[in-house]
Formats: structure tokens, C-alpha cells, sequence
């Protein structure tokens, strides 16, 4: 029964993507038919993120397009984060019919009939256990899917809205988990991306199974030994031993860990209410380098600007970025999110510019270091999961490296196709991407 058209737009980070793809088999599972082309469908979906203000001024601003270019007669709903946050504050907005906070998505095709009626209706409720553990997502193109294994957040940074925006961690079973990664290989991926807030802390217990994150890896690792598997994102206080050797111990399990500091200040960590300091997060890096070795390649957040942040907490970070020099690193400049510890309690008080000042001694500063980390690379052989032509022509192709560096090759003969697994020699780089040639093992 096909129950009308409906088209999804993503922001925000990669579990959004998740969960978009969670709300796509849904529908679909319920009559719906998914379309790429917004002004012909009759229900549009913005699937939202709340982390910065930018954020949430992108999508109001997209909002605007959309009531304009939209048909008569479709409907609008926002779901995720900005859902969850502002709930019925944005039905006020005229052209919007629902809101669906990410713990409600089962309850859209209920919400969406009544939106064909008429009525404009908000399902923000969060769960203490809704983990989709029956939803077999729809997965996206290409050669690499995700899988979420938990939901939600415990961790109580004094900065972040995600605690309030999708709610206590829950972490989905082993089998939901097994069944997903089977789907997935079954579906011709190629490689496996596990996703969490705060993936290291998945821990699932039922009274006969119990399995913490290394366990897991562990047990999919072996499942899948041709798949290669990435996680992500790490918190430092979940980095141990037991997982560092399960990482070494499979050759599929990507030697690439996305391990965010936020700050190298002691005093700044301690007001974001980070449980570690300086000290114990370059202890985490040495047991990193101790058992995986230096190439494992190293990602991190870094946050600029955090309330009372001097010029002395600022070298401190730069300190500690010196000390990793980090593969690569996602970098912002703090904005306060009303109804957090920080806008309850503390200041906003590091003015703009200085901020930007900062940021971009930061930004200046990565970029050497990912010069660096990717010079490192010239004259070794990598091995590459191709993804398709590069964005610059349809001769050179590009794909990923173990460590998720972008790797772009010549492949005008079209020997190679997506989703194969190939030798690169790699001999040139930038900050961003390394160059290399095809090594042909069956000539
Ligand atoms: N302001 C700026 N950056 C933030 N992040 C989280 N909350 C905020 C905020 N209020 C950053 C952190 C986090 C990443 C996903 O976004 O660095 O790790
Ligand atoms: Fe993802 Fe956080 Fe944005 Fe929500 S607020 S979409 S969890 S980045």
C-alpha cells in the first residue's frame, strides 16, 4: 500500500546519518516511499542537530527554502536533536506539522497520518531503553555502512546538549547487533563503521549475556574477518589495555582511534567536567603508541574559548596538540547551549574574536601536524577500500587507508572497481590526502 512519498535531509554528526537511516526502513516498512526530490514529496523530513547555534541557524535558515519550494498539501517534520531541544517551541513555527525527538521514530507513521489530518502533533519523550533493536536500518550508498551500538550519553560534559537531546546510554544487544552486521555484509559492504556517543563505553548485560566494547569488537571481528571494522567516537577514560590488544589482535580492525580532548587545561577540564586531566590523556596516548605503535593514526576534538579559558589554558592545548600531533582534528570554538552546567553556571565570557584568534592558531597548528603525520606516509605501501572517481576526474579514483587517510590513485586503465581492497605505493601527499600508484599483485 503506498501510502504517499517522503524525502530526508541529515545534519549533524554520523549518528544522525544512523538514525536517519532508521527512520527510512520505518517508513518504508510502512507503505511509504522514499524520494530524492523535495519538491515532489509529500512529507519532508529534517533530521537535525542542536551541538553548536550555527547549527541550528543553518537549519532555520533551510527551513525558509523549504516552506517556499515545498508542494501544496505535503507536510513538514523536524525530527532529531533541534527536535528534542526546542520540542513544541517549533510548532509555533507555521510551516512546521510535527516534531520527533530521535527515541520516537516508531511512532511516525501514526504522527504523520495525523499531520495528513490536520492536527499538528510532538513526540520528544526520550526512553531508558529504546535502542531500535528490532529496526534493520536502511543503509546508504557505497562501500561503508554504520551500525550503532549504543544511544544516548552518561557523561555529563558541562558544555554538550547531547545528554539532554537523546538521553541516557543504552546499548543495543549483541544479537541486534550480529544480525545488523550480517545485513550489512549480505548487502555487499565492505567495511563496518560501530557508532556511539561514547562507543568505548558499550557494555550490554541481560542476566545471561554480558559483553563490554573489546568483547564485542572482538566477536564481530571474527564474524567478518574480511570486513574492515572503525569505531567512533572514544572517550579517553574508556581507552584500556583490553581494548588496545583486541585492536592489534585483528588485522581488520582499523588502527585508527578518534579520541577527543577538548582542552589541555587542567582548570578548563575540570569546568567541563571532563574526568581526566592533561596528564592522564598523554598517558592514554603512550599506552595508544606502547601497543598499537606510532602509525596508529589519532583524531581528536578540541574545543577553543571554554568559559574563563586564559591565553596560559590556550598554550596548554597547543602544548598537548604538540605532544600527539594528531592525524587530523575537528576544531570549535565554544557556543553556549542554553539549559546546560555551563549556561546555568558559569560566563561566557572569552570575547569573539578572541576565540577566532585562538581557533585559528589551532586550525594553523593541526595543519602542520597533518602535513606531518601524512608525509609520514610517502614511500609505504597502504592498503586502500576504494570508493570511486575522485572529485577531481574520472580517471584518478581515491579511497581509504586502514588509518582513513584519503588515498587518490590513477585508475584510467579501470582496473580496479568499488569496493575492492588494493595495494597503493603511496609517493606524494598534502595535509589532506596522499597520492599514490597502483600496485597490480596478480601481474
Ligand atoms: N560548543 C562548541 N563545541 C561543542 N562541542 C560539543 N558541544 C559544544 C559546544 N557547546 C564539540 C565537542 C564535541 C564535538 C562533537 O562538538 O568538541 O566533541
Ligand atoms: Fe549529533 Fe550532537 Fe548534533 Fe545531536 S547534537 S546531531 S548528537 S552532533
Amino acid at each position: 500500500m503506498n501510502k504517499g512519498s517522503f524525502y530526508i535531509e541529515t545534519y549533524g554528526c554520523q549518528m544522525n546519518v544512523s538514525d536517519s537511516e532508521v527512520v527510512v526502513s520505518i517508513l518504508v516498512s510502512n507503505g511509504y516511499k522514499k524520494v530524492s526530490d523535495i519538491e515532489q514529496s509529500d512529507i519532508i523530513l529534517l533530521n537535525t542537530c542542536s551541538i553548536r547555534d550555527k547549527a541550528e541557524q543553518t537549519l532555520l535558515n533551510r527551513l525558509d527554502m523549504v516552506k517556499h519550494i515545498k508542494k501544496r498539501g505535503s507536510v513538514i517534520g523536524i525530527l532529531g536533536c533541534m527536535a528534542e531541544r526546542l520540542k513544541d517551541k517549533l510548532l509555533e513555527i507555521d510551516c512546521i506539522n510535527f516534531v520527533v525527538g530521535p527515541d520516537g521514530y516508531k511512532s511516525l507513521p501514526d504522527i504523520i497520518n495525523k499531520a495528513f489530518e490536520g492536527n499538528k502533533s510532538v513526540d520528544v519523550k526520550l526512553s531508558t531503553d529504546e535502542a531500535y533493536n528490532d529496526v534493520i536500518p536502511q543503509y546508504g550508498s557505497g562501500v561503508s555502512a554504520f551500525i550503532s551500538i549504543t544511544r544516548g550519553c552518561n557523561n555529563v560534559c558541562s558544555y554538550c546538549v547531547v545528554p539532554f537531546t537523546r538521553g541516557r546510554e543504552r546499548s543495543k544487544s549483541v544479537k541486534a547487533i550480529l544480525r545488523e552486521v550480517d545485513c550489512v555484509i549480505e548487502r555487499g559492504f565492505k567495511e563496518i563503521t560501530l557508532l556511539g556517543q561514547n562507543v568505548n563505553s558499550y557494555r550490554f548485560d541481560d542476566g545471561t549475556t554480558s559483553c563490554n566494547f573489546a568483547q564485542l569488537l572482538d566477536i564481530i571481528a571474527n564474524r567478518v574477518p574480511d570486513i574492515r571494522i572503525r569505531f567512533l567516537s572514544s572517550h579517553p577514560k574508556d581507552i584500556n589495555e583490553e581494548l588496545l590488544n583486541t585492536i592489534k589482535n585483528h588485522k581488520n580492525i582499523c588502527k585508527n582511534i578518534q579520541l577527543p580532548f577538548q582542552s589541555g587545561s587542567n582548570h578548563i577540564l575540570k569546568l567541563m567536567n571532563r574526568p581526566y586531566t592533561n596528564e592522564m590523556y598523554k598517558e592514554k596516548i603512550n599506552m595508544i603508541w606502547d601497543i598499537l605503535g606510532k602509525d596508529c593514526s589519532l583524531v581528536t576534538d578540541i574545543m577553543t574559548g571554554f568559559c574563563d579559558e586564559t591565553e596560559e589554558d590556550h598554550q596548554d592545548t597547543l602544548r598537548l596538540m604538540e605532544y600527539v600531533k594528531f592525524d587530523y582534528a575537528f576544531t570549535f570554538a565554544y557556543s553556549e547551549r542554553s539549559g546546560t552546567c555551563s549556561a546555568n553556571t558559569m560566563c561566557d565570557n572569552v570575547p569573539h574574536d578572541v576565540k577566532i584568534r585562538r581557533l585559528t592558531e589551532i586550525i594553523n597548528l593541526q595543519q602542520t601536524h597533518s602535513l606531518y603525520r601524512y608525509s609520514q606516509c610517502v614511500g609505504k605501501i597502504v592498503d586502500v577500500l576504494v570508493e570511486g572517481p575522485s572529485k577531481r576526474s574520472e580517471l584518478e579514483w581515491q579511497g581509504r587507508a586502514d588509518d582513513n587517510k584519503v588515498v587518490v590513485f590513477n585508475n584510467s586503465e579501470k582496473l580496479i572497481h568499488e569496493g575492492d581492497y588494493v595495494k597503493i605505493n603511496v609517493n606524494d601527499n598534502t595535509s589532506a590526502t596522499l597520492m599514490g600508484e597502483f600496485i597490480n599483485t596478480t601481474e
